[in-house]
């Protein structure tokens, strides 16, 4: 099944630090390293390696050809990625030795996407079956709704968070799949099972939802579906979410149930943040099986 992922391209650069910094506070790193990510990209290819015939859509600057060179090696149709004069988007990932981390973003071409961008990749690709998408990107309402308004299923991981996020029309997204804290930022509630109602109660659609170390839930309006996260050693957990995103998604897409699809993206999820980085950690779909299969699933 084709699924086009409209979103980011970024470098990654990820420094290894003693702690995350202070305010004011100077801090040498202990390790440095540039990475392949963004979201879009990162969920692209987590979506490919999960069994989807993907499409990504996005911007990169000249200096950004290793981040669709590095997608097109991983089998991702890389023809709707656009080349700008403004330079590739770009993080600085500060990472604690937790694997927690903190970002700091620069857009770049990712955010001098048009309407016109839109319409082409949606004139080249209407015959996809999901548009996915994120909000590191201009155009992201207009391109879901443009997708939705031609007939086609649409997702939205409505993430990183910022204010315009609380009145987004989430009814132009069929699917959300999101995190605690970025469900509890939209709704103003707390309880797991409060956000997944309120965000419902928005979209009319399914919600998932993402509760790092207590798991993650699907509500579609029916029963609401609960799955716990598997315990590993997590040594740096960027990319972890876009990681779940593609592979639940594409469980979805395979006719498996709710339960069955958190499972094996809280897998897949769960393999990517034991190793450093985002895009090169997601893991491929065989890995995913013999991790289930170690568990005992
Ligand atoms: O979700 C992880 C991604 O967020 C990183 O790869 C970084 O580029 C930011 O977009």
């Amino acid at each position: 099944m084709k699924v086009l992922v409209f979103g980011s391209f970024n470098i990654d650069h990820v420094y290894a630090m003693p702690h995350l910094p202070d305010r004011g506070e100077t801090l040498y790193c202990k390790g440095y390293e540039v990475h392949v990510g963004g979201k879009g990209l990162n969920q692209a290819l987590a979506l490919q390696k999960a069994g989807a015939t993907t499409v990504a859509a996005g911007k990169v600057g000249a200096d950004g050809a290793y981040l669709t060179d590095y997608l097109k090696a991983g089998g991702v149709d890389i023809s709707a990625v656009a080349v700008s004069d403004v330079p590739t988007g770009h993080t600085i990932i500060e990472c604690d030795p937790d694997g927690q981390n903190q970002m700091i973003l620069f857009g770049g071409a990712n955010r001098v996407i048009t309407e016109a961008d839109c319409d082409a990749v949606l004139t080249a690709h209407g015959d996809a079956a999901l548009l996915l998408t994120q909000y590191e990107t201009s155009c992201v309402e207009p391109m879901l709704r443009k997708a939705q308004g031609a007939g086609i299923r649409t997702a939205f991981n409505p993430s990183p968070f910022v204010e315009a996020l609380r009145d987004f029309p989430y009814e132009l997204a069929d699917c959300l799949v999101l995190n605690q804290s970025e469900g509890e930022s939209i709704t103003g509630e707390t309880d797991p099972a409060r956000i997944v109602r309120a965000l419902h109660a928005r979209n009319h659609g399914e919600i998932i939802l993402t509760l790092g170390a207590d798991g993650a839930i699907y509500y579609d309006g029916d029963a609401l579906v609960q799955m716990p996260a598997y315990r590993v050693n997590a040594v740096d957990t960027t990319g972890a979410g876009d990681t779940f995103t593609g592979y639940c998604l594409q469980a979805l897409l395979d006719g498996k149930s709710p339960q069955e699809a958190l499972r094996i993206g809280q897998a897949a999820a769960a393999i990517e943040v034991t190793r450093p980085g985002a895009a090169e950690t997601i893991p491929d779909r065989a890995q995913v099986e013999a991790f289930l299969q170690a568990q005992g699933e």
